[in-house]
């Protein structure tokens, strides 16, 4: 049977593929419309790549990661593949996961971008959704809520998030050269980061 770990990674990967257009769109407005392209050919690869059985989360998100890495080109291949990698480490030998796993996760993921992209808050990125969504996963989890309450939590800021990047004008990435004109447009990035953690935690909520 397939593990816990290779169904959250289908669950993910499915929705991303499911919003290949949508993405693409997006990415049409302020980039060069290969968002939701480049996203899906890399998940449509880890589908057909990752071990349906093996357990380890440490071993599994680092396959994701190789493969968005080598699979997904643009900016946001080496992104989200050092994003994958870095969630990785935390999480290596375990096979399951605690509310406090989860903000070494995000801890990693958002230092691995950062490390990466150079890009902070307010520039138009996957940040303006992921870093409001630690915020309150962690404000969640310090209070004493259950995972999925502090997943739902997170969803909402980083929602907020996609919205707020409409409002901004892009200083990072291909986007940055529209300067101005980048604003009224949702962020690509922000928007799969997003569908990213909805996924999980509708995988969550169902478990
Ligand atoms: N420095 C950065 N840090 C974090 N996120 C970034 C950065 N640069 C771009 N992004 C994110 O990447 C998304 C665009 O990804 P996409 O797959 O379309 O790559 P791209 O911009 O077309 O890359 P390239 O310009 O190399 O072709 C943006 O919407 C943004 O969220
Ligand atoms: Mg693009």
């Amino acid at each position: 049977m397939a593990s816990k770990i290779y169904q959250c990674v289908e669950q993910i990967g499915n929705a991303i593929i499911e919003n290949k257009d949508f993405l693409t769109d997006l990415d049409r407005e302020i980039g060069d419309a290969d968002h939701g392209v480049n996203m899906a050919r890399g998940f449509t690869e880890v589908l057909a790549v990752l071990p349906q059985e093996e357990a380890d989360l440490g071993v599994v998100l680092k396959k994701v990661g190789m493969t968005l890495l080598s699979k997904v080109g643009g900016a946001s291949g080496p992104l989200y593949g050092t994003a994958y990698m870095k969630a990785a480490v935390p999480l290596a030998g375990k096979t399951s996961l605690t509310v406090a796993d989860g903000k070494a996760v995000f801890e990693a993921v958002i230092g691995g971008i950062q490390m990466r992209g150079k890009a902070t808050r307010g520039e138009k990125t996957m940040l303006d959704a992921l870093i409001p969504a630690q915020e309150a996963y962690v404000a969640a989890a310090d209070a004493g809520a259950d995972a999925a309450t502090c997943l739902e939590k997170a969803c909402e800021a980083a929602r907020e998030g996609v919205e707020y990047t409409k409002t901004i004008a892009a200083t990072k990435g291909r986007a940055s050269y529209l300067g101005e004109r980048s604003i009224g447009h949702q962020d690509p990035g922000a928007t799969s980061a997003t569908i990213t953690l909805e996924s999980i935690r509708d995988f969550v909520k169902g478990m």
